[in-house]
């Protein structure tokens, strides 16, 4: 009896280790090796996958999400827009702030949809607090992370892929725009080891997700650091990402306004708007680079600076197709952020409209970018415009993982430079394994619309290889080579049973 207890105490007590070891991915540097060799072969195991799934599960019980409303003087489009995020049934919470005292909300006027059961809330402002009311309202948020949109966008058509990307790293801001914003922002990137310096500048109204703890944070730093230019406060989404001294995960997307949401007066269109955007852009820089370099010694009252950063990934663009089905992603950036000099004394208008993109490199991008590989068209390619590199990879985030999957990649390089890059599976992203097989992979040539060639490769997982036909992520790395032609990929698609007749 005590010796079959004893190997119950045993089993249990591995199991909470592997456990652990999986939840705190460093700790497996150690056991790699074995993992490599045996994976080779055989791919994950079920415990593995059962341990994964449950880890799935874990992150959405970990990061519910409240999303934050906020109100002006358009009452119908914030109507509009929370019923938009009731009936998505992704949020635990809406909290609805009221920037217009002269108006008293209700939550009554909100509460359309009476067959999903969601909290609402209605915080009536005593006084316009501008940008500020965002962070202030999350801050009261009932669940550990809020998601944010301003009301004249259409967030919803990527929605579960920003979810999906929050929860695998859940310390970074998670933000949406535009091509031409995403290249401008990549511009506006400050990097210095010597100080801990390595921060991004984002907007948050086209999507966002954020750690409540982050708006709670914001709001101190504002009224610490603003304390002599109280009239930026109203600015803080200026100062909100670069303060958080973390580059934010962004996707670069086809933003859409909503319909008629152009009526009544934003705080943008507001006169002197611009000049106090570049005052707060330079102020926000200044501040925090000032703070990491004398090294918050002598301000032991003040909330200080994070000096590490959270986030659990390489730096990616990274597009959702326009099913919100899956992201496509790529390490490889128009910019090398990391590596272009920071200096404040010269440097300090970077993040302002002194220092716009110009010139070839963003108008490739622009024409070639992530987005070209999801937009259902074969004609318009993703491509990088040089040769392709070790180590640089493009691939797929399918949001949670998937067993059976069927997928189609059409690729514009050539069929030997596929041959030579790796197909790689993972649960996480991180921990990844190489598929050493062709079984389940056709491949195709076509023709595009201009006549170019092109292959299609069609991927049939329930034929992988055992130990192969789970995933989430898939990545195709030139792990071992570098390759004297660009990586080109034209457009990616899941197939279900019915579109495999279009096909
Ligand atoms: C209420 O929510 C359900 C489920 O999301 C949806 O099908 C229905 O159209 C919604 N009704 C209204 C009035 O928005
Ligand atoms: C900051 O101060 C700590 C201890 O006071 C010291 O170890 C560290 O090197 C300093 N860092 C910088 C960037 O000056
Ligand atoms: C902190 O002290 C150093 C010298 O000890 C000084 O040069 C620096 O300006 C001070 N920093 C702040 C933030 O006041
Ligand atoms: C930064 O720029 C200033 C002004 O051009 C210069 O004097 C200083 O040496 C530079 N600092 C570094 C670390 O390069
Ligand atoms: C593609 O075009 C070339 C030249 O126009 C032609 O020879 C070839 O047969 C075409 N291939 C397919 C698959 O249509
Ligand atoms: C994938 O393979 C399975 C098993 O051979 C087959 O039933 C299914 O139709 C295939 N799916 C596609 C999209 O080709
Ligand atoms: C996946 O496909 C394999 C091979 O066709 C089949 O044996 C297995 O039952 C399928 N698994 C699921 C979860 O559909
Ligand atoms: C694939 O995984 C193998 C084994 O972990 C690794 O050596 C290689 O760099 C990875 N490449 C890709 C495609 O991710
Ligand atoms: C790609 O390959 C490089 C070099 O082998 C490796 O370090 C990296 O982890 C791989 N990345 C992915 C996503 O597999």
């Amino acid at each position: 009896m005590k010796k079959k207890y004893g190997i119950i105490f045993i089993s249990l007590a591995l199991f909470l280790l592997l456990h652990q070891i999986y939840r705190f991915r460093q700790n497996i540097e150690q056991i790699q090796s074995y993992y490599d060799d045996k994976h080779v072969n055989i791919g994950f195991t079920e415990f593995e996958l059962l341990q994964a799934k449950q880890y799935e599960i874990d992150l959405i019980q970990k990061y519910k999400l409240s999303a934050i409303v906020l109100h002006w003087k358009r009452s119908a489009s914030v109507a509009r827009a929370v019923n938009n995020l009731v009936n998505s049934k992704l949020f635990k919470e809406i909290v609805i702030w009221n920037n217009n005292p002269e108006i008293t909300l209700e939550k009554t006027q909100f509460q359309q949809n009476t067959s999903v059961l969601i909290d609402i809330r209605v915080i009536n402002s005593k006084e316009n607090l501008k940008d500020e009311a965002k962070y202030r309202a999350c801050a009261e948020a009932n669940s550990i992370a809020c998601f944010y949109a301003d009301d004249d966008w259409d967030a919803s058509f990527y929605l579960k892929s920003l979810i999906a990307d929050f929860r695998a790293d859940p310390y970074i801001l998670h933000s949406v725009t535009d091509p031409g914003t995403f290249y401008t922002n990549l511009m506006w990137s400050y990097f210095d080891k010597n100080i801990n310096l390595h921060t991004g500048f984002s907007w948050i109204g086209c999507g966002s997700i954020f750690l409540r703890e982050y708006a709670q944070r914001h709001i101190e730093y504002l009224h610490t650091y603003l304390k002599n230019n109280r009239n930026l406060i109203h600015l803080s989404d200026v100062f909100f990402s670069i303060w958080l001294n973390d580059i934010p995960s962004q996707f670069n997307m086809d933003i859409r306004n909503l319909p008629g949401s152009h009526t009544g007066a934003s705080f943008s269109s507001s006169s002197n708007f611009l000049q106090y955007q570049h005052q707060s852009s330079v102020l926000a820089i200044r501040i925090l680079e000032h703070n990491l370099r004398w090294n918050q010694s002598n301000n032991t009252v003040n909330i200080k600076f994070s000096r590490t950063s959270k986030r659990r990934f390489p730096y990616y663009i990274k597009s959702s197709n326009p099913n919100d089905e899956f992201i496509f992603y790529t390490n490889i950036l128009p910019i090398d952020i990391e590596h272009i000099p920071f200096n404040i004394s010269k440097d300090f208008e970077r993040g302002t409209r002194n220092n716009l993109p110009s010139g070839p490199g963003i108008s490739f991008f622009a024409s070639h970018t992530t987005l070209s590989a999801v937009d259902n068209k074969p004609s318009t390619c993703w491509r990088i415009g040089r040769n392709t590199r070790q180590g640089e990879f493009f691939a797929m985030d399918f949001l949670y993982i998937r067993t059976n999957l069927s997928f189609a990649l059409i690729i514009g390089h050539t069929r030997e430079l596929q041959n030579n890059i790796d197909m790689n599976l993972s649960f996480d992203g991180l921990l990844w394994i190489t598929y050493p097989s062709k079984k389940g992979i056709t491949i195709r040539s076509q023709n595009s619309t201009s006549n170019k060639l092109q292959y299609m490769i069609i991927f049939n997982s329930s034929q992988f290889n055992h130990g192969f036909r789970s995933f989430r992520y898939v990545a195709f790395n030139a792990s071992k080579i570098t390759y004297l032609e660009e990586l080109q990929v034209c457009d990616v698609k899941i197939i279900t049973t019915t579109n495999i007749k279009t096909l």
